[in-house]
């Protein structure tokens, strides 16, 4: 990574990375679709892309089908990858996924415990019963992407996620040593340390609300549904920990946005939806992390290389740039919904400024 700092010891004003990737984003489908991929696909080069759609991707063709219509709503000229994911279910053949990974369409496999979070309905009850897709995932070295948290509702949700490592997470790593597993948007202390002290077949991505907010932001001064999102937001020490971990330059940790659109009117809602969308600015707020952290030298790696690392895939080529340049995000973005309807998208961030832009490529 270039830093160029203007004068002797100010701090640098451009910032030149290796193109990144996003290893955890929800593109959706349609109207929605059309308004987020373009933000998305102006950052990253690639992006693994979330199979929660109504329904979810769980068939190759379906996946074909799904990236056709993400690169139809891509800018002209756009050369963002999208890489796409199978739906684990608890009927989902092992030949299916095995096919879609000799193909090329499934990078990977998200495991969604069922009933877990949006559009989760479909997923997994039982570890046991895709017990033959694991193994053959384990064989062809595909990696599985877990949303980490139990669903009894009797598990408070601040446990959910150290309650799936215990119950769930260390015994499948046990039973599968060899399978590649993301730990996906962790959010606690005990993930840190779990995903630290495994072997080198555990990573975990970490969003960039989970290094900014800790569970008040959801409380300050009323509910406050657009810092929703699951896993929900813990105590300030686990947000502390996530920062020392993205920022520490250890290659199991890397980035994954999670940006998670939904309807402005789908989140100020008396039942709000899950999820931040985060994509517009989404480099430029780890950026400001990694700043605060005195660690802007590590941003590459957390952005542009341990994720390729582990999965596997060649580093990207060219460069992207941000530039010490403080604006304000927009409170709302303005796009169109199903049917035409008017839609807004409220962004994390919304109304704050951020030190950081992104440069346009020239
Ligand atoms: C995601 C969504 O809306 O699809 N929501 C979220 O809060 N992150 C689902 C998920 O990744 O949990
Ligand atoms: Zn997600």
């Amino acid at each position: 990574m270039a830093a160029s700092p203007a004068g002797s010891n100010a701090s640098p004003q451009n910032l030149r990375l290796r193109r990144p990737d996003d290893w955890h984003v929800h593109l959706r489908d349609g109207a929605l679709l059309e308004l987020v991929a373009p933000a998305t696909a102006r950052t990253f080069a690639r992006a693994i892309v979330m199979p929660n759609l109504s329904p979810p991707i769980t068939t190759v063709a379906a996946a074909v089908a799904y990236g056709a219509r993400i690169r139809a709503a891509l800018p002209e000229g756009s050369r963002f990858t999208p890489l796409l994911t199978a739906y684990l279910t608890d009927t989902i053949a092992a030949e299916e996924i095995e096919r879609g990974h000799r193909e090329g369409v499934f990078t990977a496999c998200k495991l969604y415990p069922a009933h877990a979070t949006t559009n989760a309905a479909a997923g997994v009850t039982d570890l046991a019963r895709i017990e033959a897709v694991l193994t053959a995932m384990e064989r062809i070295g595909m990696p599985l992407l877990i949303h980490g948290e139990v669903t009894d509702a009797e598990i408070d949700i601040f446990d959910r996620e150290a309650v799936f490592i215990e119950r769930h997470l260390a015994p499948l790593l046990v039973r599968h040593p060899g399978l590649k597993v993301v730990l996906e948007h962790i959010t606690t202390a005990e993930s840190v340390a779990f995903v630290r002290q495994a072997g080198p077949n555990l990573a975990a991505t970490i969003t960039p609300h989970h290094l900014h907010i800790n569970r008040n932001a959801m409380f300050q001064g009323g509910l406050r549904p657009n810092f929703y999102c699951l896993p929900v937001a813990k105590r300030e020490r686990h947000r502390l920990a996530l920062r020392q971990a993205a920022t520490s330059g250890e290659p199991c940790f890397f980035l994954g946005t999670d940006s998670a659109p939904h309807p402005r009117s789908a989140k100020e809602s008396a039942c709000g939806c899950a999820g931040i969308y985060n994509a517009p600015h989404a480099l430029e707020s780890y950026a400001e992390v990694f700043e605060q952290e005195g660690a802007l030298e590590r941003l590459e790696g957390f952005a542009s290389l341990h994720g390729p690392a582990f999965y596997g895939l060649p580093l990207n080529e060219g460069t992207i740039t941000l530039v010490r340049e403080p604006h304000t995000v927009p409170p709302r973005l303005h796009g169109q919904g199903e049917g035409g309807a008017a839609t807004d998208l409220v962004p994390f961030h919304a109304g704050q400024v951020l030190q950081w832009r992104l440069a346009e490529e020239g």
